[in-house]
């Protein structure tokens, strides 16, 4: 993307007129999506929507879902815009989605955005920004490799370097055990990388041309990250 493209955020707002803050989080995998959502969430009073914890959670459960994405998750494809759409459609119709939501890992692709904004059209709402962690690709790896994951379905992020428990394979917050992903194995990782990243630089371009991106550095300490990220939402709803 060019330099010119990450600098916008013409058009971003906070609730729209059916009263959501539909805010959605762009990168690649191991861009740090998930811990910024997580947090990002906690700081602004939204529900964390991820579809790959959706997936997940539905593998885990052993649902005619989790059989449909099994196959796309173990090989680090993209599951079919149709069943991510649906499965999002009837997340947002939840209670608790009603005042907004933070999308982590959704859209994946250019569709899935003219999906989600038919879908939020029809109740008349709109996105009010696209928060693109931007991160090197020859880091991502290294993420990736180092991640574990709490067992707990809240499944809370570390990492073995730069995000380590207190107590070495167990989540601090809730004391359960921690995993590595089966998807963070090497050759699933370089999957991942080649057929995701491009459809994702499309809904990135996607967004710049609709004028609520809002890009961030993902390379940064955590905390600073997610500073920045209030300070940039903050900053595009005064301006609406
Ligand atoms: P999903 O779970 O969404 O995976 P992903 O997009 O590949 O993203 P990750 O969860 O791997 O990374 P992240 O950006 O959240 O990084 P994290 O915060 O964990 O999707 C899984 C699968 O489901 C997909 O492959 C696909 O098959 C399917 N899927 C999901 N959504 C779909 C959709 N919309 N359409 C179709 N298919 C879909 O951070 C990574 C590590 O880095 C952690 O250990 C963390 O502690 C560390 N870290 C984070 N930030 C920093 C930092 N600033 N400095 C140092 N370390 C950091």
């Amino acid at each position: 993307m060019t330099q010119a493209a990450r600098a916008t955020a013409a058009r971003p707002a906070g609730p729209d007129a059916s009263g959501a803050r539909i805010l959605v989080m762009l990168g690649a995998p191991g861009a740090g999506k998930g811990t910024q959502a997580e947090r990002l969430a906690a700081r602004l009073g939204l529900p964390h929507v991820s579809t790959g914890d959706l997936f997940r959670a539905a593998l885990r459960a052993g649902s005619p879902l989790g059989a449909d994405v099994r196959p796309y998750l173990e090989r680090g494809a993209l599951v079919p815009d149709s069943v991510t759409v649906d499965v999002i459609a009837a997340r947002l119709a939840e209670p608790d989605a009603r005042r907004g939501v933070i999308l982590d890992g959704f859209p994946r692709t250019v569709p899935q955005a003219e999906a989600l904004e038919r879908l939020l059209a029809s109740r008349g709402g709109r996105v009010a920004g696209a928060l693109y962690i931007e991160v090197d690709p020859d880091l991502l790896v290294e993420r990736l490799a180092g991640r574990r994951v709490c067992t707990a379905p809240a499944a809370h992020l570390y990492h073995v370097e730069s995000r380590p428990p207190l107590v070495a394979g167990v989540c601090d917050i809730d004391g359960m055990p921690l995993e590595q992903r089966r998807d963070d194995e090497p050759a699933t990782v370089r999957t991942r990388l080649e057929r995701q990243l491009p459809p994702m630089y499309e809904v990135v371009d996607h967004y710049v041309e609709t004028g609520i991106l809002l890009s961030v550095r993902g390379d940064l300490p955590i905390d600073v990250i997610t500073d920045e990220l209030v300070r940039v939402v903050e900053r595009a709803e005064k301006r609406a």
